[in-house]
């Protein structure tokens, strides 16, 4: 399997297996004199832990990071960052019943079809503990943004069909759903509550936001900064849609209405007098704020009883025991801004050595 790395000068690369003795992630490319602690990962780490209400799964994991390479005296050394996390909370019998059968909506069937041999229990590489190593090198990517001033700030916008109101972030790390609407966050846990009586789940969008972006980031033609946030949004497992600016609306704009109209600042500087692109113009960042949605399916694992098949192309009824969230949409809402952070800041980092003259200056020549 060789799809395990992201980036190209910030290198993340994820490993491990939801039922493996543990789970992390490799960070080549972060350059050296950046603080770091393990305390800056397990921030964002402990927004993403199961068990913390009853929207999310049961399972009980403190998720602890531990630092095994790269930081020296509290900094970044230059050299590979390697960050692990061990799993603790593992009941693999849970798994024993659905060991030969494909869940729907997961990829057990495609997992086994590609290897012939698959981890069953909780899905191994597919299983959304992975998203641990997405974190961890999110959490890193965060410590070199805010040097630069750059910020992402990351929230749910729907679950389901209830949607946010307003946009009052300081409400959003005061209910379990990351909601910067309170009275929203009322209604989504009704609208979960209804679902989980019927053995079922939900879905929902994450809308993320980046301000102090410098202008040009973003490498024309197959690395631009969109098309980047795609991919990066895409691999993270449940995502199925992705959208910037105006997304999938522009479709029904004329050009009048979607273009951004340039001015002139009183400080002399170009400014666009709208933001239907979402802050990126030719795959590049235009100086405005970034804007992007992200679609998540409803939890695939749902303990109604559904038809599938197993190994030996049996058809039987499944019904799945396990602990698994009715809705992801809450957990991921820290991986969508880890991916956005990796991406970003992969590009900033590409983007230094876009001009003869950006080069002669670092060099000193
Ligand atoms: C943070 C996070 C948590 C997840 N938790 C679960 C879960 O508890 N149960 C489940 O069936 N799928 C869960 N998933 C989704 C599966 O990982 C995903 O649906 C599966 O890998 C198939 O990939 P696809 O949906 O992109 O096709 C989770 C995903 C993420 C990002």
């Amino acid at each position: 399997m060789s799809g395990s790395t992201f980036g190209r000068q910030f290198r993340v690369t994820t490993w491990g297996e939801s039922h493996g003795k543990a789970l992390g992630a490799v960070i080549d490319g972060c350059p050296a004199g950046v603080s770091l602690s393990e305390e800056d990962i397990q921030r964002y780490l402990d927004l993403r832990r199961p068990g913390q209400s009853d929207i999310t799964t049961a399972r009980k994991e403190a998720d602890q990071c531990e630092i095994l390479s790269g930081v020296f005296e509290g900094k970044t050394t230059g050299t590979p960052i390697s960050v692990m996390v061990r799993n603790a909370d593992q009941h693999s019998k849970d798994y024993a019943d659905i060991a030969k059968a494909f869940r729907p909506g997961h990829a057990d069937y495609t997992f086994f079809e590609k290897y012939g041999i698959r981890d069953y229990r909780g899905g191994g590489r597919s299983s959304g503990r992975e998203t641990i190593g997405r974190v961890i090198g999110g959490a890193i990517a965060a410590r070199i943004l805010d040097e630069l001033g750059i910020s992402v700030c990351t929230y749910t916008k729907s679950i389901g069909t209830v949607e946010i109101q307003r946009c009052d972030l300081a409400e959003r790390h005061l209910n379990p759903f990351y909601m910067p609407d309170a009275d929203a966050a009322v209604a989504a846990k009704e609208y979960v509550h209804k679902a989980m009586e019927e053995k079922d789940s939900v879905g929902g969008v994450i809308e993320c936001r980046i301000n102090g972006m410098p202008i040009g980031v973003g490498e024309p033609v197959f690395d631009k900064l969109d098309a980047n946030l795609s991919k990066a949004m895409l691999s993270i497992g449940a995502v199925k849609g992705f959208e910037i600016g105006e997304g999938f609306q522009a479709s029904l704009l004329r050009g009048s209405e979607n273009n951004d109209m340039f001015r002139v600042s009183e400080d002399r500087k170009v400014v666009k007098m709208t933001n239907h692109s979402g802050g990126v113009l030719g795959g590049m960042s235009d100086g405005s704020e970034i804007v992007f949605r992200v679609s998540v399916k409803p939890t695939p694992s749902i303990s109604q009883t559904q038809k599938t098949v197993l190994e030996d192309g049996s058809e039987v009824d499944m019904e799945i025991h396990g602990r698994h969230d009715p809705v992801i949409v809450p957990r991921a809402v820290v991986v969508v801004e880890s991916m956005a952070m990796i991406t970003i800041l992969d590009l900033l980092l590409q983007n230094a050595v876009s001009r003869i003259g950006q080069i002669k200056k670092l060099y000193d020549r």
